[in-house]
């Protein structure tokens, strides 16, 4: 047995089979060290007389998650993944990979150039590019179409979805499936090789049969997405290529690669991919987390039983309050709808939903909360509400249970302070559909102590959630800066554009819906309820438009009454509401406005300064942790267009100097709204970015 090493790499002679060992944690990132030590690895066991199949295998809990993505932006160095992947598929000895945990982008490259793949049950095997704004450029387009039919390599390049082990038995993607260690697979599949139980072919002399209609048909899908995403559009046409022999069809792969490379949507999209790992690093992450295996959750509206929902997916056992036990149990009967839903999605099997639902239980007594280990408090938004309910959990609960409190605006200080013990009171801000929305605002107040922060943090990595830590103030992050840039819109519709034509410039943006329809699908209502409470604080120098309130005043809430800004009947399409047209008419009549519409371009800009500089002031005084944490809350929780990476990504697109220009500009007609952020002028003086800041 010879042995040699380097630190990402480690080959082994073990009798016949040369085993190449990837170690490169935590997921063997295809870094350039992995890259070198592969092609390395190839050339001194093709050197080595004993050895007659070469295999590969992954140390730690995957083959290998693909190109590494921190490399990106920066200077390439030999070498490259294609050069490595060719010298796989051109070794003299032929070479099978093991495919174990996850076999993503890059990684899936590997295997595909190798000459056999025997995966382990439950590897999940995928090319995500097209979701980081790439293409597979290491010749996946090109042999995925060889080995599998051209529809399912389109689908799968172009969607990024992952398969099974099973699945890609199915379509040919590997040839055998394993049992045992990789390493334990990996000796017998060099055994297979020699002894000709396992064939092996060398994918690029395979013919992809290419059916034009089918490459039309994917075109055609990805043109029409708004707003066009051009990785998949690119991606397809790589796949054109697959005819062609490998060599050919893999150099204008890698041009089309290297041109997205360059692209502003791969950059945000990397950012977003960066911004979902950046939000777990909180100064509290090291403290130990107290327990959080059972629950309390209060209020069986919306919130509350999505809250149990995504609880219960997770593992807690969970007990839902209402005040009375009928309520309680429709509250309890609407949770089990969400699991049932979950089943119909395939998101869940029939067996983990009944064992789900073994763990909940609906009660309209509060003293059931005694023993729980955490809390979640989602009733009405009404602090005098909120703090008699504290104030009972105070008497009620464990010492030591975590008690959290879902409101969306209200002082978690006011919340703590109704209790004896403050240091364990937290925000805990969910997103609705709370099971679905993956974002959860982390509201640390001034006594909450570490512990109590860690278990919040905890809690929401088992339930598969971003959780974005924020500091106490109005709206917390995400609806702070709501509420600021949110009234943009209401002053374009008073000085003279219609609400279409906003909500249209800003979807074309990339935004899914425009403010205006948002509104209707969230409830006009509840705007008005938040814009009556904070009127006695409202400054008197700021323009207040007053046409949702006669939208509301008729009873008009948008989606749930059939009407708001649009109207909406039987089809999925949405007309005007005539009624509002008029109203934006009489409102601007009587205020005397001479209506000015702007172009879609002023529209977007106006709109995002706005976001942008509240955002900034998120960041300036300290509630976001870092311009990152904003990016992510508005990714996961307010459906930010992705290949944007978030507000302060994008400002750093537009330029500290050209967002203060414009706010000036805009400032000659409302200098209340429009103020330059300290920190914005700061990095305009500077030349300076938010991405220094993160
Ligand atoms: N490069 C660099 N780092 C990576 C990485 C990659 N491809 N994939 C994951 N990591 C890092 C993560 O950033 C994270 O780092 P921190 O601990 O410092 O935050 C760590 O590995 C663990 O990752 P997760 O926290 O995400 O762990 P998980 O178990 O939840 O998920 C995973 C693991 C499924 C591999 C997931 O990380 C993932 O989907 N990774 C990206 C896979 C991908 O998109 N690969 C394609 C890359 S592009 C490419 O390969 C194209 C090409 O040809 C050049």
């Amino acid at each position: 047995m010879s042995h040699s090493e380097t630190q990402a790499v480690r080959t082994e002679v073990v009798g016949k089979a040369g085993l190449i060992i990837l170690n490169n944690p935590p997921v063997n990132a295809l870094g350039l060290k992995l890259r070198e030590g592969i092609v390395d690895a190839l050339s001194e066991l093709n050197g080595d007389a004993n050895v007659e199949a070469i295999v590969i295998y992954g140390e730690g809990k995957a083959i290998s998650a693909g190109a590494d993505i921190t490399e990106f932006g920066k200077t390439p160095k030999l070498p490259t993944l294609p050069e490595v992947v060719n010298a796989i598929e051109t070794s003299e000895k032929p070479v099978a990979t093991v495919l174990h945990g996850v076999a993503l982008g890059g990684g899936l490259e590997v295997c595909l150039a190798s000459h056999a793949r025997v995966a382990l049950k439950g590897t999940l095997l995928g090319l995500p590019e097209v979701t980081l704004g790439l293409l597979p450029g290491a010749g996946g387009t090109q042999r995925l179409t060889r080995l599998v039919d051209l529809e399912t390599a389109i689908d799968l390049i172009t969607s990024g979805r992952k398969v099974d082990a099973a699945k890609a038995l199915e379509i040919g993607l590997v040839d055998q499936i394993g049992q045992g260690a990789p390493r334990d697979v990996a000796l017998k599949a060099a055994n297979d090789i020699i002894e000709g139980d396992l064939k092996t072919r060398v994918t690029g002399e395979l013919t992809a049969e290419i059916d034009v209609d089918v490459l039309a048909a994917a075109q055609e899908k990805y043109d029409r997405k708004r707003p066009k995403l051009i990785a998949p559009i690119k991606a397809v046409e790589a796949a054109s290529h697959a005819a062609k022999p490998i060599q050919e069809g893999a150099k204008l792969e890698r041009e089309l690669f290297l041109e997205l490379m360059e692209s502003p949507d791969r950059q945000g999209l990397i950012h977003a991919f960066s911004a979902e790992r950046a939000t777990r690093q909180f100064p509290e992450a090291g403290a130990q987390p107290r327990a959080c295996d059972t629950a309390g959750v209060i209020g069986g509206g919306t919130m509350g039983v999505g809250i149990a929902t995504a609880m219960l997916l997770a593992g807690i056992t969970v007990t839902i309050l209402e005040t009375s036990t009928e309520r309680a149990d429709n509250a309890k009967a609407a949770i089990e709808k969400n699991l049932a839903s979950a089943v119909k999605r395939g998101k869940l099997s029939e067996k983990a939903r009944d064992e789900r639902l073994a763990s909940l239980s609906a009660s309209a007594d509060l003293t059931d909360l005694s023993d729980v280990d955490v809390v979640v408090e989602a009733v009405f938004e009404d602090l005098a509400v909120k703090t008699e309910i504290f104030q009972k959990l105070d008497k009620i609960c464990k010492p030591g249970a975590v008690l959290g409190t879902n409101t969306s605006y209200l002082d978690v200080n006011d919340i703590a302070a109704a209790t004896s013990r403050p240091e364990s009171v937290v925000g805990l801000h969910f997103f609705s559909p709370a099971h679905i929305m993956r974002l959860l605002e982390v509201v640390v107040a001034d006594k909450t102590t570490d512990d109590v922060v860690a278990t919040a943090l905890a809690m929401a990595a088992r339930m598969k959630k971003v959780a974005v830590r924020s500091g106490v103030c109005d709206g917390f992050i995400g609806n702070r800066i709501l509420a600021h840039y949110r009234k943009v819109a209401d002053y374009l519709l008073l000085d003279g554009n219609s609400f279409e034509q906003v909500d249209k410039a800003l979807e074309d943006f990339g935004f899914a819906m425009g403010p205006f329809a948002v509104g209707d699908l969230a409830g006009l209502d509840i705007g008005w309820a938040t814009r009556k409470r904070k009127a006695p604080t409202r400054p008197a120098e700021e323009r207040y438009v007053t046409i949702a309130d006669h939208i509301c005043e008729n009873g008009w809430f948008g989606r749930k009454t059939g009407r708001g800004y649009y109207l909406y009947g039987d089809s999925k399409s949405r007309e005007p509401n005539p009624d509002v047209v008029e109203i934006v008419e009489q409102v601007r009549a009587s205020e005397g406005i001479e209506p000015r519409a702007v172009s879609d371009e002023e529209i977007v800009s106006r709109y995002m300064t706005a976001m942008i500089s509240e955002a900034s002031r998120v960041v300036e005084e300290g509630i976001a942790l870092r311009p990152i944490d904003v990016d992510a809350v508005f990714l996961f929780g307010y459906g930010f267009p992705r290949h944007l990476g978030g507000p302060l990504n994008y400002a750093d697109r537009v330029g500290a100097a050209q967002l203060v220009a414009q706010i000036e500009t805009y400032a000659k007609e409302d200098p209340h709204y429009w103020q330059v952020p300290s920190l914005l002028q700061k990095l305009a003086d500077s030349n300076g970015s938010f991405a220094d800041l993160n």
